[in-house]
């Protein structure tokens, strides 16, 4: 086989095939990369994006497959050899060390750590002098605990390029970040294009992909469907050729809600200074029949919000009302009870029990329903949840090789499926929903608005928190915007004026 044609490719994978058992998650696909281009892999949850990088990465051995490197025949058999041939990796679920600060995790497994002794002072300098160069702003001594998304995975690209890496493997790195954040890492990305390194991005929203992209690659089923330069394509182009079908716009109606309310806060304050972990003075009514969508960038007390809704934290003042009563205990278990459902925003943390099967995912919190125990959580029912649990893959089009399959080995977007259909199917009163469709692919996205929305036009009253402005306007009857722990203002969700509330997330 002919390899390298073309002079500057750095990176060639060819008829990979990956099989785990008998699920084909990637399947003869072949995909270069050119010295200093941005490849962006597309396709929806599931695809075979992350597999194929972990097989680069020497994470996983493919079933089948060759991989070049500068023209080379290698056998990329751990993650060491990988950096060894210049080859760095930031995940989907970062992989940092909690226990260590910022510093030791940077340094892990140098390989010219090889004595006993490492020249820590020589090696904070060169690190220093990396995040100058990047503008990967962080604190070396603190521990990664301390750190948010957005600095973790500063320090993520850092490691890699501490390392020394040619290509960087970016999985979904936007996926969390703030737009602002986002900014920031557009702007490394293309520092480094420009000295020649070359990036491997993966994301699944349209507009980042079609401003960063030099060619685009794209996957279905674990195979490639076509790489394409990225020229005059649109988001629609993309979206078509990644599902593989043509999607129809959606168009919401928007509800006037004059059902009753099924929870008030009333000037509710937590932790009031802290800026952006707070609340402050806040009062908010959900009634049942709307959604009620909080717009704000991430981290001005959205979080704190849900964790108060949902049960999590108890107020310093203020109370809240939980259809028609007031809350005296604030704990999640009675949240449950109340028939509160909960989208949370760390799905990893707080979402799935990763060791785990999906079908016991499913029914995590319904265990006592007669449906699958005699009544009390013992005695499960196998067959009554397996054949549930079949029924929800069907409907949340879930895609997994079997319900029993292990959570954790399940895609990305496909855990979130998970979640959601567990939390959706409780038909619940009130829903409290952070970052619904982060990391969602479109096909799924759109499922997921029109389920909220089913649920909705039921009789649930739904809190979404999202960071995504777009799927705010998009699916809220009314829009709340928070800044700095405090509501600023309150809008219709119909022909919301789109400059006011950008001004007011700004605290304007
Ligand atoms: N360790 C594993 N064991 C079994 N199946 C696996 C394992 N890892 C991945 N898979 C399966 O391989 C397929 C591809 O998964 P992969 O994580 O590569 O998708 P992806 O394109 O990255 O999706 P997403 O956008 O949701 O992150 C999925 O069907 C997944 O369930
Ligand atoms: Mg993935």
């Amino acid at each position: 086989m002919a390899v390298d044609k073309a002079a500057d490719q750095i990176l060639r994978m060819e008829h990979i095939t990956k099989q785990f058992g008998s699920v084909y998650a990637n399947r003869n696909i072949t995909f270069d990369v050119r010295a200093g281009e941005v490849h962006t892999l597309l396709g929806e949850n599931g695809a075979g994006k992350s597999t194929l990088m972990n097989v680069l990465f020497g994470l996983y051995q493919p079933t089948a497959g060759d991989i070049y490197v500068r023209g080379q025949k290698v056998k990329i058999e751990s993650p060491a050899q990988a950096v060894k041939l210049g080859i760095g990796m930031v995940h989907q679920h970062f992989m940092l060390v909690e226990a260590m600060t910022v510093f030791e995790n940077i340094i892990l497994g140098d390989t010219r750590s090889a004595g006993i002794f490492i020249d820590r002072n020589a090696r904070r300098k060169e690190i220093l002098e990396l995040s100058q160069k990047y503008g990967l702003d962080v604190d070396l001594d603190l521990p990664v605990t301390e750190l948010a998304v957005g600095a973790q995975q500063r320090v993520e690209i850092l490691k890699a390029l501490y390392r020394g890496c040619d290509v960087l493997v970016l999985d979904e790195p936007t996926a969390a970040l703030t737009d602002v954040e986002v900014e920031g890492l557009f702007e490394i990305m293309n520092k480094l294009r420009s000295e020649g390194k070359s990036i491997i991005f993966i994301s699944h929203k349209m507009r980042e992909v079609l401003r960063v992209s030099d060619r685009i690659t794209i996957l279905r089923a674990g195979e490639t469907v076509v790489t394409v330069d990225i020229g005059e394509l649109t988001g629609e182009d993309l979206a078509t050729m990644m599902i593989g079908r043509q999607l129809v716009r959606s168009q919401y109606t928007k509800a006037e809600s004059k059902e009753e309310i099924v929870a008030v806060l009333d000037h509710v304050s937590y932790h009031k200074n802290s800026k952006h972990n707070g609340l402050n003075d806040v009062s908010v009514n959900i009634r049942r029949g709307e959604i009620v969508g909080i717009a704000g960038v991430d981290g001005n007390g959205q979080s704190q919000l849900a964790m108060l809704l949902t049960g999590n934290i108890a107020p310093d003042e203020g109370s809240m009302e939980l259809k028609n009563s007031k809350v005296a205990v604030f704990d999640p278990n009675a949240f449950i009870q109340e028939n509160v459902a909960h989208i949370p925003e760390d799905r990893n943390k707080s979402g799935l029990v990763g060791n785990m099967s999906v079908a016991d995912n499913l029914v995590l919190k319904i265990t006592k329903d007669k449906r699958f125990s005699d009544g009390n959580g013992f005695h499960l029912k196998k067959k009554a949840i397996r054949s549930y649990a079949l029924e929800m893959k069907e409907k949340y089009d879930i895609r997994c090789s079997s319900v029993d399959q292990e959570a954790r080995n399940l895609s990305g977007g496909n855990q979130q499926k998970v979640i959601l259909a567990r939390e959706l199917e409780a038909a619940p009163d009130l829903l409290i929903a952070v970052h619904p469709t982060r990391g969602l692919d479109i096909g799924a996205t759109r499922f997921i608005h029109d389920t909220v929305i089913a649920q909705r036009d039921i009789g649930a009253g739904v809190l979404l928190i999202s960071a995504d402005f777009d799927e705010i306007l998009e699916v809220s009857d009314r829009i709340l915007v928070m800044f700095e722990g405090k509501i600023m203002g309150e809008y219709s969700g119909k022909n919301p004026p789109i400059d006011e509330i950008s001004l007011a997330m700004a605290g304007k």
